[in-house]
């Protein structure tokens, strides 16, 4: 017994130094779906509706802050950085909300889902976000855009509007603009009539001068350096593609709508072997609901909608989440990490987060199942490589 342990320590001795060598020991933690998730300074992170920009090997982490009683922002968007996506130093506010009342996000506005890119023309950090006026409710709907030079901020708010006044989209046509103009009068709300009327563009039209409705959003940079915004829009019936001005800090007027009167939020992309997948949710505020999941040879379409992706318990609540992001893990072919929110509107803060590897059938089409835990160690060669590129 005696000799089994004396052969026994070393080798454990081995093991465990091979582990601590390979890459950080903090990457054997395991991510925990609907747990609290501490951060350096043992909160629980603060960061919903978010996204993730990788950035020289480090991950960083923008989402709202939420506060004990309400979803409303009295802080803005915090910033949490990482190496290993499961250890997470808190970086502080990287865009504050106002204390000038004037000021399009004075405190007690709606600022939701921000993400943020990173521009390598301009060398700049560019977010944006939903933004909701104080004291409107959810009716203005608009885009803001904030702007920094390093990646945990201070970022520098630019401004907010709705997206691409009087320009028409791309996959809009005559036809359908006429439709509801023939119409003896508009249909009433939720029936068949009305539906095809708001899919051939009756918000679209009334919304044209002004701009299109932007409210639940995530951001996408393809491989060619372009970016686009992908928004919940028409009292979030339709979602819209727009591309982004090459400085990403507005629109270049490219865009088109996507699943018409199909009532999809909370939109979050990715690509795979040329093809474009978005995973998104149905809209029943914050509780949660079944995921749609769409594909498209091209950002701008056609998208067509496959069953959910949400296989198992609770896939018809997404398990009790709602999408935020979908993150490519570089270096790493084929981890894409599914980010969702699981709310909790009574105590927003406490609210939980939901991430899943993103599996896929012999076909190429994702798919999600629950794991209590899974752990990403593997993926940390990945970083071990990033950092000895940085130190030669
Ligand atoms: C959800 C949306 C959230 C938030 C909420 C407000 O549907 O995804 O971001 O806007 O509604 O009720």
């Amino acid at each position: 017994m005696k000799l089994f342990f004396h052969r026994l320590i070393p080798i454990a001795a081995l093991l465990a130094a091979m582990g601590a060598f390979a890459c950080s020991p903090y990457t054997y933690q395991p991510i925990r779906s609907g747990e609290n998730w501490p951060d350096d300074r043992g909160e629980h992170i603060n960061a919903h509706g978010g996204g993730i920009l990788v950035h020289d090997g480090t991950f960083y982490w923008y989402g709202e802050h939420k506060s004990e009683n309400t979803s409303r922002a009295l802080v803005g968007v915090t910033c949490y950085s990482s190496k290993d996506l499961v250890n997470w130093k808190y970086e502080g506010v990287a865009l504050s909300v106002s204390d000038d009342p004037e000021s399009e996000i004075t405190r007690g506005c709606v600022l939701e889902r921000p993400k943020v890119i990173f521009n390598r023309k301009t060398g700049k950090y560019v977010m944006w976000f939903h933004l909701e006026l104080k004291g409107k409710g959810y009716s203005a709907a608009r885009s803001g855009v904030a702007v920094s030079d390093s990646p945990a901020g201070p970022f520098t708010y630019l401004g907010s509007d709705r997206v691409n006044p009087g320009i028409m989209a791309e996959n809009v046509t005559e036809k359908d603009l006429a439709y509801f103009d023939a119409l003896p009068e508009t249909p009433k709300e939720w029936t068949p009539e009305w539906l095809t009327a708001v899919s051939k563009g009756l918000f679209f039209k009334r919304d044209f001068e002004g701009g299109q409705m932007a409210r639940d959003m995530t951001l996408f940079v393809d491989d060619d350096g372009k970016a686009y915004h992908i928004y919940a829009s028409e009292e979030n019936m339709t979602l819209n593609i727009a591309e982004l001005s090459d400085d990403y800090l507005s629109h270049s007027g490219r865009y088109v709508r996507v699943a018409p009167a199909g009532q999809n939020e909370a939109p979050a992309i990715f690509k795979r072997n040329g093809t474009y997948w978005m995973i998104t949710s149905g809209c029943t505020g914050w509780a949660p609901n079944a995921a749609r999941l769409f594909s498209a040879p091209s950002i701008f379409g056609p998208w067509k909608q496959h069953p959910n992706p949400c296989r198992g318990d609770q896939s018809e609540i997404t398990y009790g989440g709602q999408s935020t992001y979908i993150l490519p893990v570089p270096g790493k072919k084929d981890l894409f990490i599914f980010m969702a929110d699981i709310w909790r509107p009574r105590h927003p803060i406490d609210a939980r987060y939901i991430w899943l590897p993103i599996q896929f059938d012999a076909d190429g089409t994702p798919y999600l199942e629950w794991m209590d835990t899974w752990n990403i160690k593997e993926y940390c060669i990945y970083f071990r490589k990033m950092r000895k590129k940085k130190l030669d």
